[in-house]
This record gives C-alpha cells, sequence and structure tokens, in this order.
C-alpha cells in the first residue's frame, strides 16, 4: 500500500526554540516514518509580513533547516525543500486564488490576529497587503500543491487548513472533478512549552530557549524561570502547582521517579529554587546534547545543507510538475 502524503511547512523566523521542537519538529520526526513526508521552508509566507525585511532572509531559511535536521528530520526519509523553489506553488495559488471567495479569507480568524497586530506597528509595514490577505490560500496551494491527506499542525493553524478543505472541495465541484483531496489537520500531540517568564514562548518576547543554544546559555537562562512566587528561601514550603515555569518545564523534561522526589521536597520545603533549576538545567542540556552536536555540524559544513536542500527542491518539484499538468487540464488552460 502506498504510503499517505503529509505537507508541512514553518516561517523562517531564524533559529528555532524549544517551543517549536517540542510542539512541531518532533512530532514530524515521529510521522516522516509513517507517511510520505513533505516539509518546507515557508519563505514566501515570511514576506506575508516582512517583505520590506529580507536581510536576513536567506540566512533564516538555511538556520531553519539545520534545526530541522539537528533535530531529526531524514533527508533520506522526508522531503525537505524551501518554497520559493517551487514555482508550481505559485500556479497553483492563482488558480486558487480565482476560486475562493473574498469573504472566506477575510473571515480567516488567525489573519485577522495578524492583522491587529501589524495595525498597532507604524510606518509602512503597518498596512495589510494583498499578500497578506492571500496567506490562506497561498498555504492551499502548499497543501494542495502534493495533493496532501493530511496537515500536522498545531492549533494555531486549524482555522487555516479548514479554509484549505473549503477550497479543494470548491475547486472540485467548480471543475467537476475529484482531484483534490480535502486533507486532514493531524494535531500535534504536543507539550506545550511557556517561555522563561510564563508567556507563550517566542523570539520577539525574549524568553525562549533556542535548539542552538550553547548549554551554558541554557543553564543560565534556565535559573531566571519564574519559580513559586510566594517563597522566599529554600526553607519556606513551596508549591509546584504554582511553580510558574520551572515545574512545568520539570514536568515536560523529567521522568516521572525525579518528579515524585521533587514534589514533595518542594512542598516540605527541602528543595531550594536555585537548585532545583540547576538541576532541570543540566536535564534540559542532557535531553539537547545530540541534537546540538549535530546543529554544530551542520553549522560547519553549510554546503551539505545547502546539498539536502536542493535534492528536496527536486524530488519536490517532481511531484508538484505532475499535479500542477494535471490541474492545467483540469481548469482547462491552452
Ligand atoms: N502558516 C504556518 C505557520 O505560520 C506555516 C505554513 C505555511 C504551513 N504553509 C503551510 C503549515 C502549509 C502547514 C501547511 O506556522
Ligand atoms: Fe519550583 Fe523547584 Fe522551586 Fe519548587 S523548588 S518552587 S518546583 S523551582
Amino acid at each position: 500500500m502506498t504510503k499517505q502524503v503529509i505537507v508541512s511547512g514553518m516561517r523562517p523566523t531564524g533559529k528555532l526554540h524549544l517551543g517549536h521542537y517540542l510542539g512541531v519538529i518532533q512530532n514530524w520526526v515521529e510521522l516522516q516514518h509513517k507517511y510520505d513526508s513533505y516539509f518546507f521552508v515557508a519563505d514566501w509566507h515570511a514576506l506575508t509580513t516582512k517583505y520590506d525585511k529580507t536581510d536576513e532572509l536567506k540566512q533564516d531559511v538555511l538556520e531553519v533547516a539545520m534545526d530541522w535536521l539537528a533535530s531529526g528530520i531524514d533527508p533520506e526519509i522526508a522531503t525537505i525543500y524551501v518554497q520559493s523553489h517551487i514555482p508550481e506553488i505559485a500556479e497553483l495559488n492563482i488558480y486558487l486564488g480565482m476560486a475562493t471567495p473574498q469573504n472566506w479569507v477575510e473571515r480567516d480568524p488567525t489573519l485577522k490576529d495578524m492583522a491587529k497586530i501589524l495595525r498597532t506597528k507604524e510606518g509602512q509595514n503597518s498596512q495589510i497587503s494583498y499578500g497578506l490577505m492571500g496567506y490562506p490560500v497561498l498555504m492551499s496551494a502548499d497543501i494542495m500543491m502534493m495533493n496532501a491527506d493530511a496537515v500536522p499542525v498545531g492549533n494555531d493553524q486549524v482555522a487555516h487548513i479548514e479554509i484549505t478543505r473549503d477550497i479543494a472541495r470548491r475547486f472540485n465541484n467548480i471543475y467537476n472533478t475529484e482531484f483534490f483531496k480535502e486533507p486532514k489537520p493531524l494535531l500535534n500531540k504536543c507539550s506545550l512549552i511557556c517561555g522563561l517568564d510564563g508567556n507563550k514562548m517566542g523570539k520577539s518576547f525574549h524568553n525562549d530557549i533556542k535548539i542552538s543554544d550553547t548549554a551554558e546559555d541554557t543553564a543560565k537562562k534556565i535559573m531566571t524561570a519564574i519559580t513559586d512566587r510566594s517563597r522566599m528561601r529554600k526553607t519556606d514550603l513551596g508549591h509546584p502547582d504554582e511553580c510558574e515555569v520551572a515545574f512545568k518545564y520539570w514536568q515536560i523534561f523529567g521522568s516521572e521517579q525525579e518528579l515524585e522526589t521533587i514534589r514533595p521536597e518542594c512542598e516540605k520545603g527541602e528543595r531550594g529554587c536555585a537548585d532545583c533549576k540547576r538541576q532541570l538545567g543540566c536535564k534540559i542540556n542532557e535531553r539537547l546534547k545530540e541534537i546540538r552536536e549535530r546543529r554544530s555540524y551542520y553549522e560547519t559544513h553549510p554546503d551539505e545543507v545547502k546539498d539536502i536542500l536542493s535534492q528536496g527542491d527536486k524530488k519536490a518539484r517532481a511531484r508538484a510538475s505532475e499535479i500542477i499538468s494535471q490541474v492545467r487540464d483540469i481548469v482547462r488552460m491552452y
């Protein structure tokens, strides 16, 4: 039996953090064995909000690819590629755009949020561009380009996948075909990790731990993680469930056994927060050790990374060009 196809992408926001790793990439690493997997760097999508800040775009694409490879995405198994290297996606985007009612994109809740953020910014970039309005259509083109069965994403992207399903159905209806599948969201079973300050982890909030951070930096950052705010001294009785960040990280990185010791020790005032976080830092560094070793290998071999991406581009284009020629037939282009 041929494997089902999955497609997913990530915008090149630079070096990725643990939120990306635990929330998305780790999931891909598992899925790549079960599905025919296409993972791409969504550099066109980066332009929807940062078309005027492209100085680091090229490097950011490489950073994302290195983080994926370091995390265990295997280019022998999965196809990893760069969105803008697949011109067929742009062509499909045109066909899908024609068939998408304007109010479908206007309704998109994620787009509404992005627009709100943009509006609070000064300068020319505070305008919502035509390209940004097309975000969900372009995303549909990414997915339908491979005629995917499913799309592994986080909760925040589900609304987009719903639009993709709607667009696929509408396209099929208009052209009286069953060509496109209606791709299903494959929800990441993820441990949502908060930032060091207890808010959502994000690069712009300066509360993140990067996959590529050194062990020393990680240890230092962990020491700033929020704990039980009511606790002043080691002997104060602690409340792990109100330990806003450190204990939550323990729940992600610690073993059952470790949690069984930490909880009572904290509650009885036998465990200092500084020591607790020192141990936690070691724990996280242990978990990331291999990934970071692989990452430094790729950092010193950028040509290998570029090579892997261009191999992936080729594989992705092979499938894309087959599909686009069928789409051209279906639409009855000359
Ligand atoms: N919108 C996604 C994000 O911000 C990135 C993305 C672009 C994507 N195209 C996609 C994800 C297609 C899944 C499928 O993370
Ligand atoms: Fe949190 Fe550990 Fe401090 Fe308890 S001892 S409050 S679990 S950091």
